[in-house]
């Protein structure tokens, strides 16, 4: 069994919140990440991916500290992160860093482009202004911005010049690990291509660990190396991109993946529908959650809840027919692109080096 170098990992990971206190009654608490096992191995690009609500975002936040677990554990480069004290996670963020889906709201708006992407160095202590101020001309021109933007505001700014703006920021002080939140969600989806060819262009100069949570799966099948599905706070299928896009093992897979519309992927659609009400964190089904969904359910689905076992090499399924079950993923041959996402990516990475005029501002 080949052994992997792992970097980040989670045991048993939980985080509760109190939900809304109705009239009468107590308040129910939500699940929002229900005892997370989790491995990310060194230099990956690994994709979380699920529905609304699933938990991606409070996974991403527990995996940089950002937030405390309820319970389990994260563990960085061989130690617990999860209740670290304030003072000795300030020294580890430099390590550690997150990019928002919104950059507009994480960027101070009071403060100049140059000093925002200063900020983390002077936190960190590095150097003289000297030193830093050519860091930052460096940072600004790996996220293909001119030097002359360090005296301008964020609000002067494209919504994907701000998110260069975030990246350069977020890896100024040169991190191992990077979780980016929906990066380009928010953007048009020209400039979502310029955008991730950035970060993958940055992940391999920088030797980076990528975490990228992301709604679009052509994002996902053009950026992950392996990717982990997400259902109500639990991963319940993981495995490399195409192996697992080509090949589901769990009928939620199946259905994200049908959802894909065809002239992204050069599918057919797949005979699995996603039907049924959105998941609900607070009132968990018994069994395996997605069984009022799933069309393969039987007795044992609505009364076990099945574990996440190895369906293969390197797949891991949490479905009790995972392998009985025949699914369709997309009709494709290996990692490759279809040729309208091929061209699509292409295209936006010779245009992602030349920046817009800032005054040619536009609304993405
Ligand atoms: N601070 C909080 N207090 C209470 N509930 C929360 C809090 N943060 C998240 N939740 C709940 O936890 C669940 C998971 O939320 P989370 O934001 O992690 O989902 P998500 O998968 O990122 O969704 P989206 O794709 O919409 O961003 C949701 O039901 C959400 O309402
Ligand atoms: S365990 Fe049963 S209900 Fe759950 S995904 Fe598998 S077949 Fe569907
Ligand atoms: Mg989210």
């Amino acid at each position: 069994m080949i052994r992997h170098d792992i970097i980040l990992e989670t045991q048993a990971l939980q985080k509760r919140f109190a939900g809304r206190k109705p009239f009468f009654g107590e308040a129910k608490v939500v699940r929002a990440v229900d005892g997370i096992n989790l491995k990310v191995r060194r230099g990956e690009t690994l994709a979380i991916v699920g529905e609304s609500g699933c938990g991606k975002s409070t996974l991403a936040r527990l995996l940089v500290r950002l937030m405390p677990p309820s319970d389990g554990t994260v563990v960085y480069e061989g130690r617990n992160i999860a209740n670290i004290a304030p003072e000795e996670m300030r020294h580890l963020r430099r390590d550690l860093q997150f990019i928002f889906q919104d950059p507009f709201s994480s960027l101070n708006p009071r403060m100049t482009i140059g000093a925002l992407i200063e900020e983390p160095l002077r936190v960190h202590k590095f150097g003289t202004k000297q030193d830093r101020r050519v860091k930052v001309a460096e940072m600004l021109a790996r996220v293909g911005l001119p030097a002359s933007v360090i005296d301008r505001y964020p609000h002067e700014f494209s919504g994907g010049q701000r998110q260069r703006i975030g990246i350069a920021r977020a890896l100024i002080t040169g991190p191992k690990v990077v979780i980016g939140d929906e990066p380009v969600s928010a953007l048009d989806v020209s400039i979502q291509a310029q955008v991730i060819n950035i970060l993958q262009d940055l992940k391999d100069d920088l030797g980076l660990t990528l975490v990228i949570i992301a709604h679009d799966l052509a994002v996902v099948r053009h950026m992950a190396d392996r990717v982990a599905v997400m259902y109500l706070g639990e991963i319940v299928e993981q495995g490399p991109v195409a192996d697992l896009f080509a090949n589901p093992k769990h009928p939620y897979t199946a259905a994200l993946i049908a959802a894909i519309p065809v002239a992204e992927i050069g599918a057919r659609h797949a005979a699995t529908k996603l039907e049924g009400d959105p998941p609900n964190p607070i009132d968990l089904p018994t069994g395996c959650r997605f069984h009022p969904r799933c069309q393969h359910a039987t007795q044992i689905c609505q009364t076990n809840r099945p574990a996440l076992d190895g369906t293969g090499p390197d797949r891991w399924a949490a479905c009790h027919h995972a392998n009985t079950l025949s699914l369709q993923g997309y009709i494709g041959s290996g990692h490759s692109r279809s040729p309208t996402t091929q061209a699509r990516f292409d295209l936006y990475r010779a245009a992602s080096a030349v920046l817009p005029p800032q005054d040619q501002k536009t609304t993405t």
